[in-house]
């Protein structure tokens, strides 16, 4: 069968298939793409003619947004008349770690795409190319295909008139947030699923418009499904792993940098993925390193299981241990002292706060009596009393109306307090005037830079106690 491409749509207009479908509609001026959600108020934010209120902060996608929006690029409510439409549909929907029933904990919870898959059975027409660009366990595709097909069933079956047919491909998405963007647009390679050569033919021609040949990859469809999670998995794996070694560098006089340089530049390990912090956040590396658990162990693999766990087990303990050492260096008390939090989301150059390590270290200082003061450059308050108030609540840590307050600057947050906690790495917080924060913090002030990103010298010489993670 050959596909002509005119029509694209999106079903999930997050931080995957807002970007996503923003480059494609970008590089392709002659698809239409529509991007479609069921929650209302995100497509009202994606229509707002204020591109600030677009419902997320990446560096560059308002550029795309004015250039395309309302031309080749359209953001609806309107599911069923976008699939109707479509020649090609992606999946984006999110898919989370299941919160009760089997593999609950650790499998991914994929309520979403099976909806999203029910509503393509029943409204598409004709020849369908469907596109797994959620990150899915490995043969989710089979599923997908025997829900796409059930409607054609029962359509077959009261001989009604029937012309529907599916091809499923999966096309992980390997965009980072924060550089969503340029890695769409760059991207280091795209990997294309599946057993139909014909609609394979017809995604890669779509990336083919921006993206060199043998960038593109082609796989059975299980061996993509599976290697979106390993990838997840590898990265996560050397941020535990430089964290592991970073409690090293802080009990042997080793400075964790110059250990990550000297790793770093040997070809075989490279040097990306080597910065020590609070450990990783973000929506993605514990739900796919969790599924990756629940799987191995599905398949009776429990060493391998064990073995992938290791690395969350590693990244609470990095989270837990920075809480430990502020209580510690401020006199094993936090209460009726008053700390600024520098950073909410889980990475500068997002507004993105799911996972955050900034959640966790939080919910423990509250816990342990301080006050805190929170500035965030793009996260908004809502956003932050959401989370704490979660984090508090899930875990039975008490707490009052003053135990956080939203600050809208730096300055604001250091007036007054006596310690700063550096938990993004926004460039803001690498380029502070150590002098003038020095006379409006509470002394004895003190500096925990988790991210490794601050001039601690000039923090000394005003003054400033400083701890730095592995160091
Ligand atoms: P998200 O939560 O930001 O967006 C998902 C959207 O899907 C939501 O707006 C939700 O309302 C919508 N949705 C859910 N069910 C729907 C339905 N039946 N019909 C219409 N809309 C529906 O999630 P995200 O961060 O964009 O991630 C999406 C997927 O991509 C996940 O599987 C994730 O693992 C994967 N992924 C994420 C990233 C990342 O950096 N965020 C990177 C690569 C892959
Ligand atoms: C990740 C994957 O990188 C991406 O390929 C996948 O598609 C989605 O999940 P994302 O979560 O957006 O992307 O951000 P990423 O840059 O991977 O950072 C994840 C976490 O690791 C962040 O909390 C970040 O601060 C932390 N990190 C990253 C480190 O602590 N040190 C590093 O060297 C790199």
């Amino acid at each position: 069968m050959n596909y002509k491409i005119k029509n694209i749509c999106c079903i999930g207009a997050g931080f995957v298939g807002g970007p996503s479908m923003a480059v494609i509609a970008s590089k392709c001026p002659n698809i239409n793409v529509t991007v479609v959600d069921i929650n209302e108020k995100r497509i009202e934010a994606w229509n707002d003619k204020n591109l600030s209120n677009l419902p997320i902060y990446e560096p560059g996608l308002d550029v795309l947004i004015k250039k395309c929006r309302d031309k080749n690029l359209f953001f609806k409510t309107n599911i069923e008349q976008a699939i109707f439409e479509a020649d090609m549909i992606f999946l984006s929907v999110n898919t989370p770690t299941k919160q009760t029933g089997v593999g609950a904990g650790q499998a991914l919870d994929l309520r979403w795409v099976e909806a999203s898959a029910r509503q393509i059975s029943k409204f598409s027409t004709g020849n369908t190319i469907v596109v797994e660009k959620s990150t899915l366990p490995v043969r989710t595709a089979e599923t997908v295909k025997s829900i796409l097909i059930s409607n054609k069933d029962s359509l077959d079956k009261k001989n009604m008139p029937n012309s529907k047919s599916f091809s499923v491909l999966s096309n992980p998405e390997f965009l980072a947030e924060g550089t969503s963007i340029n890695d769409l647009e760059n991207p280091d390679r795209v990997l294309i699923g599946g057993d139909d050569l014909k609609a394979i033919e017809a995604l890669e021609n779509i990336y083919l418009n921006w993206v060199e040949p043998q960038k593109i990859l082609k796989t059975n469809l299980w061996s993509s499904e599976l290697s979106k999670l390993t990838a997840n998995a590898f990265l996560a794996q050397r941020i535990s792993s430089i964290n592991s070694i970073s409690a090293i560098c802080e009990s042997t006089g080793a400075d964790i940098s110059d250990v990550a340089e000297a790793v770093g530049m040997d070809n075989r390990i490279g040097s990306n993925f080597l910065k020590a912090g609070p450990g990783f956040g973000g929506s993605c590396f514990k739900k796919d390193i969790l599924n990756l658990v629940y799987l191995s162990n599905y398949y009776g693999l429990e060493e391998v299981a064990s073995y992938w766990e290791k690395i969350l087990d590693i990244n609470n303990w990095q989270q837990k241990r920075i809480s430990e050492i502020i209580v510690h260096k401020l006199f094993g008390t936090l209460s009726n002292k008053c700390i600024g939090i520098l950073g909410f989301a889980f990475k500068a150059n997002t507004n993105d706060t799911r996972e955050s390590p900034a959640i966790n270290i939080c919910r423990d200082l509250i816990e342990e009596g301080a006050k805190l003061k929170i500035y965030d450059p793009k996260v908004n308050n809502l956003q932050i009393d959401m989370d704490l108030k979660n984090a508090c609540i899930s875990s039975n840590v008490e707490y009052s109306s003053d135990s956080w307050l939203v600050e809208d600057n730096l300055y604001k947050t250091a007036n007054n307090s006596d310690a700063l906690v550096v938990l993004t790495e926004w460039e803001e917080f690498a380029n502070i005037n150590w002098h003038e924060i020095s006379c409006i913090m509470r002394s004895p002030s003190w500096l925990f830079d988790t991210r490794g990103i601050t001039n601690k010298y000039i923090a000394k010489k005003n003054n400033i106690n400083i701890w730095q993670v592995g160091v």
